[in-house]
């Protein structure tokens, strides 16, 4: 069995008397992944306090996420644990096996003989991507992926949207949070080029709508208040200086603008990367992340739609997700007659054994589930079949990878919560896609492009298969393209100083159809729920 080690680094805690670890930890700028946002449902949160500390006595969540370190190694959950009397407390942060890891990958041309470069950052909720580019042409030379530290406080805009105006966490914390990831990165992928950082000649960046106003220093409660409107559209030049990102402090930075508050800096950027967009042909773009963000490009329209998805496909919320990066299933099969499964892991070592599984492992796991006849389209498991098998925390679950074939030790399975979170996140996604189409009386898509962080091996035809795209875009071509907001950046930073005037011109051409008040979205997202019945002779098998 794969142990859990802690890191070298400890960390003191002052702890007040029925304090929990993870107000502590957060108050001390430690971050720790809380993917269910303290709820002791994810195990994420996990932290090895000294011995000799006073803490309560380990709940059930603990024994059930945690055995057998708990007893062992004295590892804890740091939502489930409370102080017992004012304290100061070592603690430190074992390593998580799912946690987004760094990830350097080189792409293209090898950078030997280049003088400068500039710097790309998709800054996401959940993970954060950034790439060094040839300046000239924004052509990619090192990528890095890792995640964004603000996980501590929330896996979601609306948690960091509430963590700023908590007293004790504040706009200031989450914004050093950000710039932590982002320099970590940064320092990867710039070792990985041999280069130092007076090579890089410029930043750019684009996020959703928080994190955009976060980076900048603005505060994001507004969006989290009707009318849910951003304070600013646009963000003035900043320098490197001023964002505190390690680099020559007069490294010139810039923002995407935003379309409206939730419909950010990142789709925008995926919109620049695809102009023009207007072919004639009626283009539908679908960026899946902790929300789902639509875009109608139409006869020079582009009509912009959001609807919250959650996280089950960025692989938070799921008991063995994880973001698509090394040690990941991005890939799996399900032969329905045999039960086999069969699974790629993402990293330089395919064979590697897999710590979790990201959005596009999930939809795979689940599409090839229903086409075993292991879930009902109502979500249920199928008792009768052979791929489910009682959970030990009781109702049924299906076990994907056994313990001994996990990297952790520790079975990788769907449970009947799991499935219940990929529905939820599905049928938002349906339900937006056809109010979008319905509202703006589009009858026909030519073609769809599916973006966003679930990851690489994306199979859009098993999209239809679970239901998450629906039966309209059939007749459309579907396209998975990886990270389509980042090769905007890139983009972006190739135009130079043409960047704010293009940057704008297409924000301002995004025109923004409000989905929460419609009275059609909540029945069709009830109907939408259920996953379609399987077609005859689609055993949902596809070659890996
Ligand atoms: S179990 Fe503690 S944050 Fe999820």
């Amino acid at each position: 069995m794969a142990d859990i080690t802690a890191s070298p680094q400890s960390h003191r805690l002052h702890l007040s008397k029925g304090q929990t670890l993870i107000k502590a930890a957060a108050a001390a700028h430690i971050a720790l992944r809380t993917d269910c946002g303290g709820a002791g449902k994810c195990g994420r949160c996990r932290i090895h306090p000294a011995p000799g500390a006073r803490l309560s006595a380990p709940t059930e969540a603990e024994f059930f996420h945690l055995a057998p370190f708990l007893p062992v190694k004295g590892i804890r959950l740091a939502c489930q644990t409370r102080s017992l009397c004012s304290q100061t407390v070592s603690v430190a942060i074992p390593e998580d096996p799912g946690a987004a890891a760094p990830f350097p990958v080189v792409h293209g041309r090898a950078p030997s003989g280049l003088r400068t470069v500039g710097v790309a950052i998709d800054l996401g909720t959940t993970s954060v991507d950034l790439s060094l580019c040839d300046p000239a042409d924004g052509s990619p030379l090192v990528s890095v992926k890792g995640g964004n530290r603000q996980q501590c406080f929330g896996y979601d805009v609306v948690a960091r949207i509430a963590a700023a105006g908590d007293a004790a966490i504040g706009l200031g914390r989450l914004r050093k949070l950000a710039v932590d990831s982002i320099n970590h990165l940064l320092e990867t992928a710039l070792a990985a080029c041999g280069l130092d950082t007076t090579a890089v000649s410029q930043v750019a960046v684009a996020g959703n709508t928080t994190m955009s106003l976060i980076l900048a220093g603005i505060d994001p409660q507004p969006l989290g208040r009707y009318p849910y409107r951003s304070p600013v559209t646009t963000f003035p030049p900043f320098t490197a200086g001023q964002l505190n990102l390690s680099l020559p402090p007069e490294t010139p930075v810039r923002l995407f603008p935003v379309a409206s508050g939730f419909i950010g800096g990142d789709t925008v950027s995926a919109l620049f990367a695809l102009e023009p967009f207007t072919r004639g042909s009626t283009t539908l773009l679908v960026d899946i992340g902790t929300n789902g963000e639509l875009v109608l490009c139409r006869r020079q329209r582009l009509l912009a739609a959001s609807c919250a998805t959650g996280p089950a496909f960025e692989g938070a919320a799921i008991s063995c997700g994880m973001p698509a990066v090394a040690g990941a299933i991005d890939h799996l099969t399900i032969d329905p007659l045999t039960g086999t499964i069969d699974w790629q892991v993402i990293g330089p070592n395919s064979g590697n054994p897999p710590a979790g599984i990201c959005g596009s492992g999930i939809v795979d796991a689940v599409a090839g589930l229903l086409a075993a006849g292991a879930l009902t389209t109502g979500g249920l498991f199928n008792p009768a079949s052979p791929l489910v098998t009682p959970a030990a925390a009781g109702g049924a679950e299906a076990v994907l990878v056994p313990a001994d074939k996990s990297r952790h030790g520790r079975a990788l399975s769907l449970t009947q919560k799991d499935i219940g979170e990929v529905q939820l996140a599905k049928a938002a996604i349906c339900t937006g896609i056809e109010l979008l189409l319905a509202r703006s009386g589009t009858r026909r898509i030519h073609r769809t492009l599916l973006t966003g962080a679930f990851g690489v091996g994306f199979d859009s035809r098993l999209a239809f298969a679970i239901g998450m795209l629906p039966p309209q875009l059939a007749g459309s071509r579907v396209q998975a393209v990886s990270a389509l907001a980042g090769k905007g950046v890139r983009k972006a930073l190739a135009a130079a100083e043409d960047f704010e005037a293009a940057a704008r011109a297409t924000a301002r051409a995004v025109e923004v159809l409000e989905l929460g008040g419609d009275p059609m979205f909540e029945k069709r997202f009830i109907e939408r729920l259920a996953f379609p019945a399987v077609a005859a002779g689609d055993t949902g098998a596809h070659a890996l």
